[in-house]
């Protein structure tokens, strides 16, 4: 029975890839804050939970200290997404807790559990689309997802000779508690069922930029690759007044 540990597992993209994965049969340490959902998620065959706050580095280690096996899989999903409302009041407190979850709690679990991924196993870190194209307002989440996938990118090249993979996940918009908190339009947001099962299908085949859903995330990549003066031009268009 292999094993994969998921962050974020108690919640959205993260509980529907820890449900998933145990029901092919893989034995699952799920990940969170949230003690009763952890809990409820630990009632499924195969689903063991460990609690810790990702920006919290000692929690992470003490967490990963408990961990006497080797783990085939290791996906850093968890993370939080906050707006600027007000960028002339640039909010650094905003800005800290997006980095803090989204990059620094991701380098802390790749320090903790990168040591206990075997030759063979695989990393996957979740990245999101929203860093191919300059978003009005996510700042903080833009960047902190652009960090996030050059770390995974850059992490792939040093761990090759290790045969460890590590996949960049880069979703579009997805139907999760994350999201359903966004107060504008949402083209082509996929169900959490859809996400996962195509999460699952390309980090099996240990791909280096897992995507989905395909069509979204293929046009705003091409809308990142035009000239950034035709990006800001189209991004203004974005916003309303
Ligand atoms: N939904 C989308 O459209 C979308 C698109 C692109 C990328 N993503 C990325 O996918 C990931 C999951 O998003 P989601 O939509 O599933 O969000 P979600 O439903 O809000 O779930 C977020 C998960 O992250 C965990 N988490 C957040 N901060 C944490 C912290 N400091 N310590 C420990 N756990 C923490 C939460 O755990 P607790 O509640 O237990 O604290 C929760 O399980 C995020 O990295 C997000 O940026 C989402």
């Amino acid at each position: 029975m292999k094993t994969v540990l998921i962050t974020g597992a108690t919640s959205g993209i993260g509980e529907r890839l820890a449900i998933d994965y145990a029901a092919q049969g893989w034995s699952v340490i799920a990940c969170g804050r949230n003690a009763a959902k952890l809990n409820k998620l630990s009632a499924h065959e195969n689903i063991t939970s460990l609690a810790f706050d990702m920006s919290d580095q000692a929690e992470i280690t003490a967490a990963s200290n408990k961990i006497d096996k080797a783990l085939d899989l290791v996906i850093l999903n968890a993370g939080t997404c906050e707006y600027m409302d007000d960028i002339k009041q640039f909010d650094t407190a905003l800005f800290r807790r997006v980095i803090n979850s989204n990059v620094l709690g991701t380098a802390d679990c790749v320090a903790a559990f990168l040591p206990k991924i075997p030759r063979g196993g695989q990393l996957a870190l979740m990245g999101s689309s929203a860093n191919f194209f300059p978003f009005s307002r996510a700042q903080a989440y833009g960047a902190s997802k652009a960090a996030v996938a050059y770390l995974a990118q850059s992490l792939a090249v040093d761990l090759a000779k290790y045969e460890i993979a590590v996949s960049l996940i880069s979703p579009g918009f997805v139907e999760t508690p994350l999201t359903n908190k966004n107060d504008f339009e949402m083209p082509m947001r996929i169900s959490v069922e859809q996400a996962s099962a195509e999460i699952i299908k390309g980090v099996a085949k240990r791909k280096h930029h897992v995507t989905t859903p395909k069509l979204f995330t293929f046009l705003l990549g091409l809308l990142g690759k035009l000239p950034h003066s035709i990006q800001h031009w189209l991004a203004l268009r974005t916003i309303k007044e």
